[in-house]
Parts: structure tokens; C-alpha cells; sequence
């Protein structure tokens, strides 16, 4: 019956000192920066602009834009993005044309002019800065996966 209680109150002194013993904050874009206080952010880092179009790591990707887009200005009575990118203009600017699926309604209905949802470009497309990765990515492209699915069916068949 001693024993017991000893054993009892020594499980609570150790679970009592381990919630006591504060583990240090550390988050990968805050530092140790407390949530309740404002982090010095990173110097702001170099857009890439080597105008080549990268590869997306999923066909639905909106690809991440290969150009500088400093001052570039979009609003509600100018789109820049559109100067370059619009269809009509493909041919002078050598830009991508947007796709169709820029022109389509909720509906999928087909407009003549860029939709209302697809006008604010950045809200998906994003320039690239130099910079270290803030959250480590393992990320495989579907290819890497099924390549490697057939090889290790096909080592199992042998
Ligand atoms: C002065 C013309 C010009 C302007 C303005 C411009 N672009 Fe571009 N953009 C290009 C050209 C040309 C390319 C082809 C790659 C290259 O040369 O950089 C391109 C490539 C891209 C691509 C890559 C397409 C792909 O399939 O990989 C995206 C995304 C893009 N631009 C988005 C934008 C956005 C968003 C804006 C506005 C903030 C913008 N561009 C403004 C000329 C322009
Ligand atoms: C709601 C998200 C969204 C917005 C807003 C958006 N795009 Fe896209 N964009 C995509 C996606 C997703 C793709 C790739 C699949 C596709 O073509 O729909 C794409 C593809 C593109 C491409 C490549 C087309 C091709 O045929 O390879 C260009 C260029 C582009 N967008 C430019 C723009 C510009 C310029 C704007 C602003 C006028 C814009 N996008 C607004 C999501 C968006």
C-alpha cells in the first residue's frame, strides 16, 4: 500500500517538473521570437529575372512568374500584366498568352474579355526570390512517384 502511494506521488512530482520545464519557442520564419512581439523580417531578397519559364511541379500549377514585376501596376483601371500577356498582344511581347481558362466564368462559359477572377494575377502567381527555404520541402513531382513505383514493382516481380 506504501509503495503504491511512493509510486503514485512520484508520477506526479515528474509529470508536475515536466510540464514546469518550458521548452524554448522556435518557429522556422519567426525564429525565437515570442508570437506576442513583432520579428525583425529577413532583408528582402533578390527577384529572380532569368526569363525562363519554369517547370510546374503539377499540371494545374499556376507557374511562377520568371521576370522581374517590380511597379508593375494592377488595379481597377489598368492591368500591366495584360500589356504583355493579353492574346492580342503575344505576338509583339513574345509573352505567354494567358490560357483559356483565364477567360472562363464559374459556369465555364468562355468571356471575350480576361474574368473578374482572374484579374488580380498575383493572387496566384508569384515571382521566385534567391533566398534559403524558410520550411524544408520533400515535395515529388507525380513522375518521380510513378517512376518510382515501377521499379520497385518491377523488382519485386523478379
Ligand atoms: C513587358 C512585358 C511583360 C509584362 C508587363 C509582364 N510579363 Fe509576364 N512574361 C513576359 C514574357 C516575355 C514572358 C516569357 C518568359 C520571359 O521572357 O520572361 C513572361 C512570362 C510570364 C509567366 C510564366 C508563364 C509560364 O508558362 O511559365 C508568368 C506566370 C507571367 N509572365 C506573369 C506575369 C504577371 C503576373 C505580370 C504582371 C504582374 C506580368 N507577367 C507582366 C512578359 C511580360
Ligand atoms: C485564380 C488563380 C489565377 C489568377 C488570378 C491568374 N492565373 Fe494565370 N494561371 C493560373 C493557373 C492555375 C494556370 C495553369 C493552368 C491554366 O492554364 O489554367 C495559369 C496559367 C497562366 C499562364 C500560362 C498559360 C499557358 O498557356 O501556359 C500565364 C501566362 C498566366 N497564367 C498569366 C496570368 C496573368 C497575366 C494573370 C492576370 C491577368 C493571371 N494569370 C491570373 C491561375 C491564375
Amino acid at each position: 500500500m506504501q509503495a503504491r502511494t511512493l509510486i503514485a506521488l512520484l508520477c506526479l512530482v515528474t509529470s508536475a517538473l515536466a510540464m514546469a520545464q518550458t521548452v524554448p519557442f522556435y518557429d522556422p520564419a519567426r525564429g525565437v521570437t515570442p508570437i506576442a512581439d513583432e520579428a525583425k523580417p529577413p532583408p528582402i531578397g533578390n527577384e529572380e529575372n532569368r526569363d525562363i519559364r519554369r517547370t510546374r511541379a503539377y499540371s494545374m500549377q499556376p507557374p511562377t512568374i520568371p521576370h522581374k514585376i517590380d511597379n508593375y501596376r494592377v488595379d481597377k483601371n489598368f492591368n500591366q500584366c495584360m500589356f504583355c500577356h493579353a492574346r492580342s498582344r503575344a505576338e509583339e511581347t513574345q509573352a505567354v498568352p494567358l490560357s483559356v481558362t483565364h477567360y472562363m466564368d464559374r459556369q465555364g462559359n468562355v468571356l471575350a474579355e480576361v474574368s473578374p477572377r482572374r484579374y488580380f494575377c498575383q493572387q496566384c502567381h508569384v515571382p521566385q526570390m534567391d533566398v534559403k527555404l524558410v520550411v524544408p520541402s520533400n515535395f515529388e513531382d507525380i513522375d518521380t512517384v510513378l517512376r518510382q513505383s515501377r521499379q520497385s514493382s518491377s523488382s519485386k516481380k523478379k
